[in-house]
């Protein structure tokens, strides 16, 4: 077992709720099997992070407790709300054995690149009282206070991407959550643009200005034109596609290309 599931294990038994961040643009393949295992007998929640950049009318179509923008937290008294509606049955039980006021304590897990940080430092800033060393909790690890009642360890569990199916690898290297090494980011690029013709087919034109029929052209004829149109070229002026692809994941990855949802959630 590696040192960080190890590690994780250990932080697991000091809590009450995991929160798992999955991206809302890939909710499925952004979900780590190992995580059902791991958190067995302890709440859970679900957030959809990013959701500002997903596709709104899919999002809605989801399993998600809570979907959010993790970069403002302005939204985060439903999270607390939630984590109190999750864990009611422990504070009942709490209560009968005469335990009032213990805070619960939660956990935030997920795959690289989600929002994990980012939603742990909106979090913190809410309220941002850093909690000491306690009995019983291992030392060195820091709780951040919110409200009365929850308190969130303020380093996340990584939960390492796994898949055996290439088009989950693909999705996951399209969000950034792996490196984009799997292929080059030309070759990566072709297989977005196959996603991009079937799904948004209006999105390259109107980002990139470029005159061309998407749907009747090659993809490698789409992102020499998305390379000319960005001035991306090499000696002798032909069309760098590396860097086309490179600027075409900058702009899916920050939104720039529209609200965009990657695979369908069933109903
Ligand atoms: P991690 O700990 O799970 O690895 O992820 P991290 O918080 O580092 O976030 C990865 C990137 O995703 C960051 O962008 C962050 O700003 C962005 N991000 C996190 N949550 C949201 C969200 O809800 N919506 C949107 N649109 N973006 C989000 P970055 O470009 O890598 O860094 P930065 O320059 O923004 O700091």
């Amino acid at each position: 077992m590696t040192k960080a599931k190890r590690m994780m294990q250990e932080d697991i038994k000091l809590i009450d709720i995991v929160i798992e961040l999955l991206d809302a643009r890939a909710p499925l393949s952004s979900k780590n099997p190992d995580i059902d295992n791991l958190a067995t007998n302890k709440s859970r929640m679900v957030i959809l992070n990013k959701a500002d950049m997903a596709d709104a009318r899919k999002t809605a179509k989801g399993f998600f407790v809570l979907s959010m923008d993790s970069r403002k937290n302005s939204g985060m008294k439903p999270v607390s709300d939630t984590i109190r509606e999750a864990c009611k049955e422990k504070i009942a039980r709490d209560r009968k054995r005469g335990i009032i006021n213990r805070p619960i304590r939660a956990m935030i897990v997920g795959i690289p690149n989600v929002g994990k940080s980012t939603f742990i430092n909106s979090y913190a800033k809410k309220s941002c009282t850093k909690v000491g060393n306690k009995p019983g909790v291992t030392k060195g690890k820091q709780w951040i206070r919110i409200g009365k009642d929850v308190e969130l360890l303020d380093t996340p569990g990584i939960l390492w991407p796994k898949f055996d199916d290439q088009e989950i690898g693909l999705r996951l290297a399209y969000i950034g959550s792996i490196n984009d090494e799997i292929l080059t980011k030309s070759e990566l690029a072709l297989k977005f643009i196959d996603f991009l013709k079937i799904n948004y087919c209006n999105a390259l034109t109107d980002r990139y200005n470029i005159d061309i029929d998407i749907q009747n052209s090659e993809n490698f004829e789409i992102l020499k034109q998305i390379a000319v149109a960005r001035l991306c070229l090499l000696k002798g002026n032909e069309p760098d596609l590396d860097k086309a692809a490179a600027i075409l994941f900058d702009d899916f990855r920050s939104g720039r290309l529209g609200r965009m949802t990657l695979e369908e959630i069933p109903e």
